[in-house]
């Protein structure tokens, strides 16, 4: 009898001892969950690691402000606020220059070019460029989406004064890359050739592009987006569109063809004039006759 009660107190002690280690488990489990979203943001330079810039180095920055924005792109065009860093004091090492561009990469593949002219400069004339970061409380959720625009978001102080559109404010960022070069040397397949007083309407088409299609469209493979697809290879999309079409879908895509889950989002005349749009047209015409895979031995 003793025996048996003893050998029931074993059993049950081994029992505990699982149902403890399940329930230790299923905690970890949990909480690693929780903590999946980076909250450090990499700055890389000729492919290394320069900087690693995190919430507390952020919120206990000297230049920290408090930003209110009157109409945030990321938020539906409502009034947000934010404690952010102007752009020029995280990087007082980087020179203003028009050859020097950042490459910001959103978790989504959403990769913005911009330079460090407009980045870094201090002209109260002009938008200037903050860098928000995420408290630990977290920002809202952004609509049809379960994120935030945290951890880190691109902000301008008055926007209007240097026309920055809604491309130019990348949310959910998670690398910045350095480049020091000129645009045409870091992606020379994105370039009409030859150039000429004849395609200088597709020249500036180029910069719309750059500006408003190249965050998530390659062009020739160039390029670092991977949101939406390349716009000259295998086909370009003047090859299967009717000019008036293109104009259309990129004026409101969901009016030439629709589906829940579409994620580009149409240009209004305030973000895209017609005279731009008919370069953007003229520039992707263009490209269409100089299909170019990525110089491989570069
Ligand atoms: C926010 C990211 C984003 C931006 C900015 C963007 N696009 Fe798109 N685009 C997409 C995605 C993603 C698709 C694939 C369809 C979808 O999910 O909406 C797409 C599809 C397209 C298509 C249709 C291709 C096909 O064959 O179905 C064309 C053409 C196009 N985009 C052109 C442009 C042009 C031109 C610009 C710049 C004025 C631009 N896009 C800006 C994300 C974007």
């Amino acid at each position: 009898m003793k025996i048996l009660v003893l050998l029931f107190l074993s059993k049950l002690t081994l029992f505990l001892r699982l149902l403890l280690l399940v329930f230790f488990f299923h905690n970890q489990v949990h909480a690693s969950g929780e903590t999946e979203s980076p909250t450090t943001l990499k700055v890389i330079q000729d492919k290394k690691l320069v900087q690693t810039l995190t919430y507390s180095y952020l919120d206990q920055h000297p230049q920290k402000q408090y930003l209110k924005i009157p109409q945030d792109p990321a938020y539906d065009n409502q009034p947000r606020e934010y404690d952010a860093i102007p752009f020029q004091a995280l990087f007082p090492q980087i020179k203003k220059n028009p050859n020097t561009f950042f490459q910001i990469k959103a978790t989504d593949g959403f990769t913005s070019l911009l330079s460090a002219d407009k980045l870094l400069h201090q002209d109260q004339t002009k938008s200037i460029a903050y860098l928000a970061f995420e408290p630990p409380q977290k920002w809202p959720l952004l609509s049809k989406s379960h994120k935030t625009a945290g951890p880190f978001y691109l902000i301008w102080s008055h926007p209007e004064l240097s026309h920055i559109q809604k491309e130019e404010w990348p949310y959910s960022i998670v690398t910045i890359e350095i480049k020091t070069n000129s645009l045409e040397n870091l992606f020379p397949q994105i370039f009409p050739k030859p150039i000429s007083k004849a395609n200088s309407a597709s020249q500036k088409g180029l910069h719309v592009f750059v500006k408003n299609c190249f965050t998530c469209h390659t062009l020739n493979q160039a390029g670092e987006s991977s949101m939406g697809p390349d716009l000259n290879l295998p086909m370009n999309p003047t090859e299967y569109f009717k000019p008036k079409i293109l104009k259309q879908f990129i004026r409101a895509p969901e009016s030439v063809r629709t589906w829940p889950n579409r994620k580009m989002v149409g240009f209004n005349k305030d973000q895209l004039s017609e005279r731009e749009l008919d370069q953007l047209i003229s520039y992707l015409q263009i490209m269409a006759l100089q299909k170019k895979l990525p110089d491989l031995k570069k």
